[in-house]
């Protein structure tokens, strides 16, 4: 069998005194569409960002292909969305000028684009339909085109696995459409998607397959059998209610 793209093993976080993942352990295969679902708090974020490398597991571990994610992270192998909190949008930067992020672990130390760098940037504007907004400062932009521009700096970074923590929150029925489609012809491509939501009706045309978190994987399978009403209810802590009503 082939490496798969993503294994966590095991991984715990506390930040403090708050446990925020308590022994997670997942195994993603490559051009899969994987759904992260969990009520607010369930950890999701933390896991993105443990995936990313931005933060270490107390213990536990993280391979992407078969690397550490510090090792990957200079390769360009994985590519982030941050849900919108995360971000600091006030920052004076251009649409064009983040998704030139994307490109930066291919420039070298000078970091001055060449015309491969402008090339792959335009595709990527163009693939998530924001060419015309490419001048635009990212704070100017609405909920969705904030969400196609990171998608966008994935895409220019050649990203074989891309990470997507709610993207469609606050985001128009257009630009949700977009990245649906987009993430389903990555997927197609090869890649691998890992992307949390809480749109669930929306699930089963998105996923391949979905897990339910709650500091912890409850449940990793096909879309359907995780959004069984038993299965969510314990994902969003409603089974003792659940119990007491069938008692
Ligand atoms: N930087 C932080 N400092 C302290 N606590 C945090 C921090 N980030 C997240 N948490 C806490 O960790 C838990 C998991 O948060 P998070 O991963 O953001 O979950 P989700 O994305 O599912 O809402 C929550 O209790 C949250 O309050
Ligand atoms: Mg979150």
């Amino acid at each position: 069998m082939s490496t798969p793209a993503i294994v966590v093993d095991g991984v715990t976080v506390h930040y403090g005194d708050v446990l925020a993942l308590d022994g997670a352990s997942l195994t993603l295969e490559r051009g899969r569409v994987c759904g992260l679902v969990g009520m607010n708090g369930s950890g999701k974020s933390t896991l993105f960002k443990t995936i990313v490398g931005m933060v270490r597991p107390d213990t536990g571990s993280v391979l992407i292909d078969g690397m550490s994610p510090a090792r990957v992270r200079k390769t360009g192998a994985v590519g982030y969305v941050p849900q919108s909190e995360d971000v600091d949008w006030g920052f004076p930067l251009s649409v064009r000028d983040v998704v030139m992020t994307g490109r930066y672990g291919k420039m070298g130390l000078t970091r001055r684009p060449k015309p491969a760098d402008h090339l792959a940037v335009d595709e990527a504007l163009e693939r998530v339909e924001l060419s015309e907004y490419a001048d635009r400062q990212i704070g100017q932009l609405s909920g969705g085109q904030k969400k196609r521009t990171f998608v966008a700096r994935g895409i220019a970074q050649g990203a074989t696995t891309l990470l997507l923590d709610e993207p469609f929150a606050g985001v128009d029925k257009r630009s949700e459409a977009t990245i649906t489609r987009l993430l389903r012809e990555l997927a197609s491509d090869g890649a691998t998607i890992l992307v949390s939501t809480h749109d669930l009706h929306a699930l089963p045309s998105l996923a391949d397959e979905a897990i339910l978190l709650m500091r912890r994987v409850l449940m990793h399978g096909p879309p359907g059998e995780v959004l069984r009403p038993e299965n969510l209810a314990r994902a969003f802590g409603l089974d003792v209610m659940d119990r007491s009503e069938t008692q």
